[in-house]
């Protein structure tokens, strides 16, 4: 079951909310349901989410009672936190939420005390490393054939498989 991170008093985010602009975050409570239909926009399937998912801290992004938007912090180890998955309801992307989330996972990171913050995306994805170079992230290091070893299906976006994966890192200060 999920059960966010500090609650098991791993880490503990010296703020309730990230309050950017007119976006908020809150940490998704452990009694509430994974929001796997967000974050499979991001990620292929459930197995794969569930690699990380119970690891890791869920932060959303809610209008009323929906949630609209998501992003998964998952740490690697004290100094360096991994952003495993980002989504944005599909009708409100393009809106300013996915660069809200960045600045908004920089903000928990350096709550917590870390260095790094590291997030990972194919390499045919233009669009995402456009979006998280602009959000101060650097490139840093290929997983080679990422894709091919850890999915069952081969995948395609934009009519290409993809394989490699490329990771970014930005420095917290
Ligand atoms: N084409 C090219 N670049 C674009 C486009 C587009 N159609 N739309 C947005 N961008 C880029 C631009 O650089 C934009 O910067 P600008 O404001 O200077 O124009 C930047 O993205 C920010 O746009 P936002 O509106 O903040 O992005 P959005 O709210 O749509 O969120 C996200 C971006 C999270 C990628 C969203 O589109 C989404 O959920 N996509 C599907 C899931 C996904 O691909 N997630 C990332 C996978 S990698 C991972 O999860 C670790």
């Amino acid at each position: 079951m999920y059960k966010p991170i500090s609650d098991n008093k791993r880490f503990e985010p010296k703020m309730k909310t990230g309050d950017i602009n007119k976006w908020r975050t809150r940490l998704l409570e452990c009694h509430e349901q994974i929001p796997y239909d967000l974050l499979l926009l991001a990620d292929e399937t459930i197995e794969a989410i569930n690699k990380y998912v119970f690891d890791s801290n869920i932060y959303v992004v809610e209008i009323g009672h929906k949630l609209i938007a998501a992003y998964v912090m998952y740490p690697l180890n004290e100094n360096e936190v991994e952003i495993k998955n980002i989504a944005v309801d599909k009708a409100y992307q393009g809106k300013g939420i996915g660069r809200f989330l960045l600045q908004d996972a920089s903000v928990r990171a350096k709550e917590e005390n870390r260095q790094s913050l590291l997030i990972g995306t194919a390499a045919v994805a233009l669009k995402q490393l456009n979006l998280y170079q602009k959000a101060g992230f650097e490139l840093f290091d290929v997983k080679y054939d990422f894709f091919i070893t850890n999915y069952p299906e081969p995948i395609f976006q934009d009519g290409v498989m993809l394989k490699d994966m490329i990771m970014l890192r930005k420095a917290i200060k």
